[in-house]
């Protein structure tokens, strides 16, 4: 494992440029998950924008109930408390589209500290040529239309080495350091993880997904791929994946040609596991 400096307070807030994510920062040594931490701040009643942060997770939560492989002093396991919708999206609209538009934040945050370009897999995992670097993970609480929270999870893999991912992830993960042979700092790439994804929220929350959608979609590099989708219930679907709807969906062409032979209709896929198959 090579060495990172220790997370600080002090360090951290020293250049985050927010107005309101982080200005609650909590920072532990260790936590089951930042995600539950977050989850219980959240309904104790904390202010919007609130940040915790791990050096590592003894029990860090994927999605589809995956673990997330979280060691100490390498990589960056945060969570960030998030309140209220605005004016121009309803309520299932915005919890659609936060995890995609939290996707979208990070890999901008990389593009800029690290100067690497990472894309995305639909909805939000973090992709280098296929290997995952990091993912988001969104929980809710006390929905109800007029206050949703959402927590948002992310797991960023910065300075991990290949040999010390565990032998099941060596072939389908990497990190920030791996692809540019650089040490980063993760302070500062999370203030900017920050700021990237306080514009994006705020550019949500005001001007709906618009802009964002388009950034998205340039990002994402599902879309144009053949894909298997897993629905849940032993279902799969085989398709290509052809862009992304007005609410965050997928759309996806089947692969299925009917009995008159005409092209089957766009389906909007809202969950499923997706895997990008080989041209
Ligand atoms: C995924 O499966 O791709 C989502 C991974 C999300 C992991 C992060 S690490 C910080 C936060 N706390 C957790 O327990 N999970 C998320």
């Amino acid at each position: 494992m090579l060495f990172s400096a220790p997370l600080t307070l002090d360090d951290i807030r020293s250049t985050l440029a927010t107005k309101s994510l982080g200005q609650h920062l909590h920072l532990h040594q260790e936590l089951a998950s930042t995600n539950s931490e977050a989850l219980l701040l959240a309904q104790a009643g904390t202010p919007h924008g609130t940040v915790v942060v791990a050096e590592r997770q003894s029990a860090g939560r994927g999605r589809r109930e995956r673990h997330w492989y979280s060691p100490p002093n390498a990589n960056l396991y945060c969570s960030i408390v998030v309140r209220g919708i605005g004016p121009v999206l309803t309520l299932p609209e915005w919890l659609s589209w936060v995890p995609l538009v939290s996707a979208l934040a990070v890999a901008e945050a990389v593009q800029t500290r690290a100067s690497l370009s990472l894309s995305l897999k639909w909805p939000n995992d973090l992709l280098f040529q296929e290997r995952k670097v990091g993912g988001i993970l969104c929980e809710s609480v006390q929905i109800s239309s007029d206050s949703p929270i959402v927590v948002i999870g992310i797991g960023l893999n910065v300075n991990m080495t290949t040999d010390s991912f565990p032998e099941d992830l060596r072939q389908t993960a990497t990190s920030l350091y791996e692809i540019s042979h650089m040490s980063i700092d993760r302070s500062t790439m999370i203030a900017q993880l920050l700021l990237e994804l306080e514009r994006s929220l705020d550019e949500l929350q005001r001007y709906g997904p618009d802009q964002l959608r388009r950034a998205y979609a340039s990002r994402c590099q599902t879309i144009g791929r053949r894909v298997r989708l897993l629905l849940g219930h032993e279902q799969e679907l085989l398709g290509t994946a052809e862009s992304i709807g007005a609410d965050g969906a997928l759309q996806i062409r089947p692969s299925i040609i009917s009995s008159e032979g005409q092209r089957p209709a766009l389906l909007d896929i809202r969950a499923a596991e997706v895997i990008h198959l080989r041209e």
